[in-house]
């Protein structure tokens, strides 16, 4: 049985990836040094080594004793509003962890690296279609969109160099359940757990910022179309559907039965207007597209949060 090794595992989507590589009878290794992620959230059925994948020795002994065959790439600095406080903590994780392992994927024959990266973050805002297509040129705004977008141009460089089999997933807005409500990212879990609490709400700006909200389960399932197609290249993964966050405030304030008016504050630095992903291309060529509509989504997201 192949081995396969996730990194970020132990995260919000990278959760999700595991039990579903597990319940398809491959053994995921996770790495994942628990900056973000939780141990809760990890299948006790996986192999878990708690470290930095930016610890090149301890990459090498992980590498050197499971011998992967495919590694699924999630670890990161995951929020924009983080990357413009830390752009060098996010310099780091995104771009060394990211050169890390690309070494030790050539060196020990990886057959394929899937790489979770962003198109809510990739194309900037000057942007002339919309929704979106992977072939527009990327002009990300925030240092984590210019991290994610570094990786990507070395993952292609390890390609053209070394035959290293890729996919690179640009994500819209993933959420669903077990995604941190108290963290700088993810709205949808955020607005969740405070509406439930009868807490206010915050929105950053005037509430009219769009972004393509993709549901984690039709996530982890590009992840698989990735692991099984032959394809190499590079996909966006959403609906092709735009949700600003004032809707997406009352839709929530309506499952929640939230009665509040939500708080406006400032515009975050680094947050794009509008971002809506055309994911044609992976309709086309990996045979995926999106299941969850996004009131279901967000129905089992709150059922989700309900249960803690
Ligand atoms: N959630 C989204 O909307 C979204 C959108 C686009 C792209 N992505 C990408 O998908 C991936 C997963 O995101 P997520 O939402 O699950 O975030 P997350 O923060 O829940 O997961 C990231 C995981 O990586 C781990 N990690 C961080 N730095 C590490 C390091 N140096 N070594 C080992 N582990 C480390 C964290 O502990 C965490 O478990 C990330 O690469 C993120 O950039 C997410």
């Amino acid at each position: 049985m192949s081995s396969v090794l996730v990194t970020g595992g132990a995260g919000f989507i990278g959760s999700h990836l595991v039990d579903r590589l597990l319940e398809e009878g491959l053994h995921p290794i996770v790495v994942d040094n628990l900056s973000s992620g939780d141990v809760k959230n990890l299948n006790p059925g996986a192999l878990f080594y708690q470290q930095s994948v930016q610890d090149s020795e301890m990459m090498e002994r992980v590498f050197q004793l499971h011998k992967p065959e495919y590694v699924f790439h999630l670890a990161a600095q995951s929020s924009v509003a983080v990357s413009t406080k830390d752009p060098i903590m996010d310099c780091e994780t995104n771009i060394k962890g990211m050169l890390v392992l690309l070494e030790k994927s050539v060196k020990y024959g990886v057959k394929k690296f899937i790489f979770s990266s962003t198109g809510g973050a990739m194309y900037g805002d000057k942007i002339e279609i919309i929704p979106t297509p992977e072939n527009l040129d990327p002009h990300p705004v925030s240092p984590y969109g210019i991290s994610k977008y570094c990786a990507e141009m070395y993952l292609q460089f390890y390609h053209r160099e070394n035959n290293i089999n890729y996919i690179i997933l640009r994500y819209g807005n993933v959420y669903g359940p077990r995604q941190d409500p108290n963290g700088e990212a993810g709205v949808v879990a955020i607005f969740s757990k405070r509406m439930l609490n009868g807490e206010d709400v915050n929105i950053f700006g005037d509430g009219n910022c769009i972004r393509d909200y993709v549901y984690v389960k039709d996530v982890v399932e590009a992840n698989i179309k990735a692991l099984q197609c032959d394809a190499v290249g590079t996909y966006n993964i959403g609906t092709g559907h735009g949700t600003n966050v004032n809707d997406l405030f009352a839709a929530l304030s309506r499952i929640t039965n939230y009665q509040k008016e939500p708080i406006y504050t400032a515009p975050r630095k680094g947050d794009v207007r509008k971002s809506i992903l055309d994911c044609s291309k992976a309709n086309q060529e990996l045979g995926w597209k999106p299941k969850v509509s996004l009131q279901e989504g967000l129905v089992m997201t709150v059922e989700y949060f309900k249960g803690l």
